[in-house]
C-alpha cells in the first residue's frame, strides 16, 4: 500500500492516494476524495505498464469534475426522469441537474465528499460514506462501503455494501473511463466492444428509459458479435441521434445476482483486452460523447479528445424507479444489499 498525500479538499480535509497492486503487474489508485479510481495500470502484450483509465493531472480538477472520470457514483447513478420517484406511497423531489431529469444523483455529489478508509491491505482498500437522511434529496441515512481489490490475474474487482434506515434508492456504478489504447492516446472508437445482451432500454430523446426493451438485432444498438464502436455509431439511428452517440443501458443476458460477463472491449494495438463482469441487470456503454474536445488536461499533461474513453457502467437500469417493470434499486431497511462489479485485464 502506498498512501499519498495529494491536497486539501477546501475545508481541511487532507486528500490522500493509495495505490493497490496484485502480483501480475496490474496497480490501481484511488483517492478517499469521492472513493475516486485515479489511474488502472495493467501490462500490455509486450509487458510494458499502459494506464487505460481516464484521469486529471491536477486535483483540483476533481472537484468538478463534470464527466464524472472514476468516481464512485451514489446512492443512483444516471437518470432518473421528471427528476421525481415515489417510494412507499411517498413523493421525492431530486435535484434538476440535466434538463428536467436527475443525473448521478444530483449537484451536491458525493463524487465530491470525503470517504474514510476503513481497512488497507496491499491489493485492496475500503473507503465508507455515511450519507445523511435526505442528503441529496434522496431519503434513510445510508451507511455505504467500496471496496476495491486486484487480484493477482489483473482483476479489479469493486464490492459495494449499503444498509439504510429507511427504504431508498441504491444503485451505485464506478464511472471510469477506459481507453484500451492508453488514457491518453486519442479517440477509442478503433477499440472493439461486445456486450452479452440482446436489448438495451430504449429512451426519450433525453436519455429517459421509457420502459420498453427493444432487439438490437438488425439495429446499430447490436454488440452481439464484436464489432468496433466507430462502425456504427455515426449511422442515422433516432437513439444515437439523440444522444449523441452510445450511451444506452443494455439489459444483460444471464442472471441478476450472479457475477456474469457482461461485455468485453480489446484494443488491437497494445492487445489489451478488459472484461466486464457484473451482478447487476443492466450495464451503461458511454462512449464518452459529452467529453469536450481538447479541453480537459489529464494525467499526462495533455488534453483529452471527445471519445477518447468509453465508460462501462454497471447499473439498475436508469429510471427504474419510475418503471415498476423493471428490477428495483431499492435498499430496504435493516437489509444490507451487497454488489459486485469486475473489471478483468489480460494482453495477447
Ligand atoms: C451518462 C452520460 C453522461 C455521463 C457523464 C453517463 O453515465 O450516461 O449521459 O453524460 O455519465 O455525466
Amino acid at each position: 500500500m502506498n498512501k499519498t498525500l495529494w491536497g486539501t479538499d477546501g475545508n481541511g480535509n487532507d486528500i490522500y492516494t493509495y495505490e493497490i497492486a496484485g502480483k501480475g503487474g496490474m496497480k490501481v489508485k484511488v483517492m478517499d476524495f469521492g472513493a475516486t479510481v485515479l489511474e488502472i495500470h495493467v501490462p500490455d502484450k509486450n509487458g510494458n505498464d499502459v494506464d487505460v483509465a481516464l484521469g486529471y493531472e491536477k486535483l483540483e480538477d476533481y472537484f468538478t469534475n463534470d464527466p464524472y472520470f472514476g468516481c464512485c457514483v451514489v446512492p443512483s447513478a444516471n437518470r432518473i426522469g421528471g427528476a421525481k420517484f415515489t417510494l412507499n406511497g411517498k413523493e421525492y423531489s431530486l435535484d434538476v441537474n440535466d434538463g428536467e431529469n436527475n443525473l448521478h444523483s444530483g449537484f451536491d455529489s458525493i463524487c465530491h465528499k470525503m470517504w474514510q478508509v476503513t481497512d488497507e491491505k496491499d491489493d485492496s482498500i475500503t473507503f465508507a460514506y455515511d450519507k445523511k437522511d435526505m442528503e441529496l434529496k434522496f431519503p434513510g441515512n445510508v451507511h455505504m462501503e467500496v471496496t476495491y481489490s486486484v487480484s493477482d490475474d489483473n482483476e479489479l474487482r469493486i464490492d459495494y455494501m449499503a444498509n439504510s434506515d429507511e427504504d431508498t434508492v441504491f444503485n451505485p456504478t464506478n464511472h471510469s473511463y477506459f481507453n484500451l489504447g492508453g488514457h491518453d492516446s486519442g479517440n477509442a472508437m478503433d477499440q472493439l466492444v461486445w456486450i452479452n445482451s440482446k436489448k438495451f432500454t430504449e429512451t426519450d430523446p433525453h436519455s429517459i428509459p421509457n420502459g420498453k426493451l427493444v432487439e438490437v438485432a438488425g439495429t446499430p444498438m447490436d454488440f452481439t458479435t464484436e464489432k468496433t464502436l466507430a462502425q456504427d455509431i455515426e449511422a442515422d439511428f433516432n437513439q444515437l441521434n439523440w444522444a449523441g452517440g452510445y450511451d444506452h443501458n443494455y439489459a444483460l443476458e444471464g442472471q441478476e445476482g450472479e457475477v456474469r460477463l457482461a461485455a468485453y472491449m480489446r484494443d488491437v494495438n497494445t492487445g489489451i483486452k478488459m472484461e466486464v463482469l457484473t451482478d447487476l441487470p443492466g450495464m451503461q456503454l458511454y462512449a464518452g460523447n459529452y467529453i469536450p474536445d481538447g479541453e480537459l488536461v489529464g494525467k499526462s499533461g495533455k488534453a483529452y479528445v471527445r471519445r477518447g474513453g468509453v465508460a462501462f457502467e454497471s447499473q439498475y437500469f436508469p429510471n427504474a424507479i419510475n418503471i415498476p417493470e423493471f428490477s428495483q434499486p431499492v435498499l430496504k431497511v435493516g437489509v444490507e444489499k451487497k454488489t459486485t462489479t469486475i473489471y478483468r485485464f489480460s494482453a495477447n
